[in-house]
């Protein structure tokens, strides 16, 4: 008789993981405070600048400027930090669509570094290959919410005019050398998305230490108004990225929680990292001794096939969902730049790649080869969600069993 569960056995686990949102009555009394109270919109109520403060003060940032989602936040500071049309930015191959987009969106031409093969976060050996007199940004991506070596970025970017904008938008709380992240360069966007940490549904916010900036962006996210100005009055190309007052009411209490269950995400991380990584196969990040803190947005397992009879990763996964071991995923399935609308330069009126030169010719997006994005995508990133981080000492002990019992009868599901 077959053991695992995808072959008819009895899965390791049938009680589901925690879910995502975690919500209580504070949430609704929050909105329903505002709701009451008539003033919905920023320009009315007191939550999204109490948000703005709140969060920057979190994140050990001066100033916070709320936005309607990461994306949106990540082109506002390139469009506040002055990006120029052709200017290039460099950007890890491995991380969400919007990393790449926001710099097509700002008329610039995102550039595309390999990613670190432990941490899976932008690599600054392989940023500093593809660094240009074109190149006005870099962008690291604290994936999942372990720390890019900012220092590392900083020795490149000094003395070239190069500002760092971070992609923090999995990193509330992490740490680099003790402090928060997002404002260790110019400037960084955080998500409030609805699979994100804190959450509204949707939301972002930018945070920056830089005064100029802060306004700059603040102008940029409110339809290009001047602090001050008139309300039909717009002093620059901006749009309503605005964030409401529900959603931040909301993501107000969810930053009350937060700390609490970033504890909790972070014993799940130490706890699977010490049962998993002694799995033959199986290999767990480990955190760079400058990341102080990680909001392990979610553990992305290396898988390696070999060790599990060539089992590939996408069978690997359906086996542990089989098992009862889900939210599991593989993650991005492949690096940014092989991604249709890059490949074919179909951007629409953002054209600049369409002539930008790169390399000797005009950039062509099938030329980039970033190995460790790569294997990442296509055979070796497994990705726990955040709700089986959740889980207490049973659940992970359940993950841990399911994982060994897969690579155990492995034969099960070979041929
Ligand atoms: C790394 C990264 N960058 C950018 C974004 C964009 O955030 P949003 O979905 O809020 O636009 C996300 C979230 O999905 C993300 O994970």
């Amino acid at each position: 008789m077959a053991k695992l569960a995808i072959k008819g056995g009895t899965p390791v686990r049938s009680e589901p993981y925690p879910v995502w949102p975690v919500w209580d009555n504070r949430e609704v009394e929050a909105v329903q405070r505002v709701v009451e109270s008539g003033k919905w919109g920023m320009a009315q109520g007191s939550q999204v600048k109490e948000l703005q403060s709140s969060f920057a003060r979190y994140q050990d940032a001066r100033f916070g400027i709320a936005a309607s989602s990461g994306s949106t936040a990540l082109r506002a500071s390139l469009l506040a930090a002055g990006l120029e049309a052709g200017a290039e930015v460099i950007v890890p191959a491995y991380t969400f669509v919007a990393s790449a987009t926001c710099v097509l969106e700002s008329n610039g031409v995102p550039v595309f570094a390999d990613v670190d093969p432990e941490t899976y976060v932008l690599d600054a050996a392989s940023v500093e290959k593809v660094i240009t007199e074109r190149t006005a940004a870099i962008m690291p991506v604290h994936l999942a919410g372990i720390p890019v070596d900012m220092d590392a970025l900083e020795r490149l970017a000094a003395g070239r005019g190069i500002v760092i904008i971070e992609d923090a938008c999995q990193a509330w709380g992490s740490e680099y050398k003790g402090k928060k992240m997002g404002a260790l360069g110019l400037a960084g966007a955080f998500s409030f998305q609805s699979s994100k940490h804190i959450t509204a549904g949707e939301g972002g916010i930018v945070v920056s230490n830089d005064e100029g900036f802060a306004e700059r962006c603040a102008s940029v996210v409110n339809c290009g108004r001047s602090t001050g100005g008139a309300w039909h009055t717009h002093v620059r190309l901006g749009g309503n990225y605005r964030l409401s007052e529900l959603q931040a009411a909301v993501i107000l209490v969810q930053l009350e929680r937060y700390e609490k269950m970033l504890a909790r995400r972070q014993e799940a991380a130490r706890t699977l990292a010490g049962r998993l990584s002694a799995i033959d196969g199986i290999k767990v990040p480990v955190l760079p001794d400058y990341a102080t803190a990680c909001s392990w947005h979610f553990l992305a397992l290396r898988y390696d096939p070999e060790a599990f009879g060539g089992l590939p990763k996408a069978d690997f996964i359906k086996a542990l969902n089989a098992e009862g071991i889900k939210p599991a995923h593989g993650g991005y399935y492949t690096p940014v730049y092989r991604q249709q609308f890059l490949l074919e330069k179909n951007v629409g009126p953002y054209d600049e790649i369409r002539r930008h030169r790169f390399g000797g010719k005009v950039i062509d997006y099938a030329d980039f080869q970033c190995p460790v994005a790569e294997r990442a995508c296509s055979s070796e990133a497994v990705w726990l969600l955040q709700n089986l981080l959740l889980a207490g000492q049973e659940g992970l002990e359940d993950i841990v069993r399911a994982v060994e019992k897969i690579r155990e009868n492995n034969r099960e599901l070979s041929g």
